[in-house]
């Protein structure tokens, strides 16, 4: 028989979301960009709460904000728990965030009970996950993982504004970055709660999954140059419509991604010019976003959606540039972060459903530095990357429940890869 924790830590956790999805940079709506005006007030609120919590929260040089809650002794290797407060535009208000205040309650619950662990928790928000505005994403993970890509901070956003110029902006010193990257020897484990922002759990009525492994990831940005002309003096046959090629090639990627197993692709940004109802399209640019859940299964598919763009190109005689820009391999949950995560779902009464990530999460910048793993929680109708986000209060709770049962039963001793 099931029964619900009903934590302390739960209902504040719940209101805590509710506020946090008031920093916005789109009234009306929850548009939270890297290194926006919103990114900085949920930065300041997220400080507020890591205090009240107790804990000395540090702003870092990418924009993450952490603070670490001692073990047993001080300077104990940290288990991470980590997620983004970044958000897509018109997000739903618990992608990213949820994991990130979860941790923070896991903190208080352990405080409020005065436990201490043979492993310190350091519970960190970081700003860029979701890639929305500059070419590259995941910078916070990475930067704490040792992983930055200090040429990332050249990159521009659609206002020219480079990484490094927003970062000098929001405060940051980005010649700091490199001295972000934790040492293997002082990092136990990474944790991440997440929505599932798919259909599985609830469909299996269950609330919780362990993640088995994240997707592998590409984006391209393609550029279409065709010859701009008059809609009613050149004739169909004389057309080098960029705007009609764009078309073909969308078609393209959505019919090369259905016949491949597992492949996803997207094409979720389109610009045409000079965009007037009576100009053929003479420049057009589109952003493709391709997955799949291994590296050799998305190598091949890209593979597979370039050749096919190139020849709609030729045949229409216009040209294709195709530049490559956030790329990340897929990552495999370390087998003992899952078994724990299991057996901690099981003790609560419920039946751990293993699943793959399709959504590209933090959790797989530490794959290489440490023992990782995540927790997926049911959220409504799978609908996600939409203001219609939903999770129930009590799912919140099993999923508190089961992250303290979690770290209760972590042995250090048996983690190491
Ligand atoms: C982030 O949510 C992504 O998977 O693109
Ligand atoms: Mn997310
Ligand atoms: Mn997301």
């Amino acid at each position: 028989m099931t029964k619900l924790p009903n934590l302390p830590a739960t209902i504040r956790m719940m209101d805590r979301l509710e506020q946090l999805a008031l920093d916005t940079d789109e009234p009306g709506k929850l548009s939270r960009l890297y290194l926006s005006p919103a990114h900085r007030k949920a930065v300041d609120r997220v400080t507020g709460w890591f205090r009240e919590a107790g804990l000395t929260p540090a702003l870092d040089a990418v924009g993450n904000i952490s603070a670490r809650f001692e073990g047993t002794t001080p300077g104990l290797p940290a288990l991470i728990i980590a997620s983004h407060i970044d958000t897509v535009r018109d997000a739903g208000k618990y992608d990213g965030n949820l994991g990130v205040l979860a941790g923070l309650a896991v903190v208080e619950e352990l405080r409020r009970l005065g436990e201490k662990l043979p492993f310190a928790i350091e519970v960190i928000a970081f700003g860029d996950e979701e890639g929305v505005r500059f070419p590259i994403t995941l910078s916070g993970s990475r930067a704490v993982a040792g992983r930055f890509d200090m040429a990332a901070l050249d990159g521009a956003d659609a206002d020219g504004i480079t990484m490094r110029a927003a970062m000098e902006a929001f405060g940051l010193d980005p010649t700091g970055i490199a001295a972000i990257a934790r040492k293997p020897k002082d990092v136990l484990a990474y944790l991440e709660l997440h929505i599932e922002q798919g259909p599985v759990l609830e469909a299996a009525d269950q609330p919780l999954g362990v993640v088995t492994s994240i997707a592998s990831i590409q984006r391209l940005a393609a550029t279409i140059k065709g010859e701009a002309g008059h809609a009613g003096t050149v004739p169909m046959p004389y057309r080098h419509d960029a705007l009609a090629a764009a078309a073909e090639m969308i078609l393209a990627v959505e019919r090369i991604a259905n016949g491949r197993k597992g492949m996803v692709g997207t094409v979720g940004i389109v610009h045409a010019e000079p965009g007037a109802v009576n100009v053929i399209p003479g420049d057009v640019r589109f952003s493709l976003d391709l997955r799949a859940p291994n590296d050799e299964d998305r190598i091949a598919g890209v593979n597979a959606v370039l050749a096919e763009l190139n020849a709609i190109a030729k045949r229409r005689g216009v040209s294709l540039d195709l530049s490559a820009g956030y790329e990340e391999k897929a990552a495999l949950c370390h087998p003992a972060i899952q078994e724990g995560l299991a057996a901690a779902i099981r003790s609560l009464g419920f039946e751990p459903i293993a699943l793959a990530s399709g959504a590209g999460h933090d959790a797989m910048s530490f794959e290489a530095l440490c023992p990782m793993g995540m927790l997926f929680l049911r959220c409504k109708g799978g609908i996600s990357h939409n203001p219609a986000e939903e999770i129930t209060q009590a799912d919140a709770d099993i999923a508190l429940a089961a992250m303290l049962a979690f770290v209760r039963a972590l042995d250090p001793a048996k983690l190491r890869i």
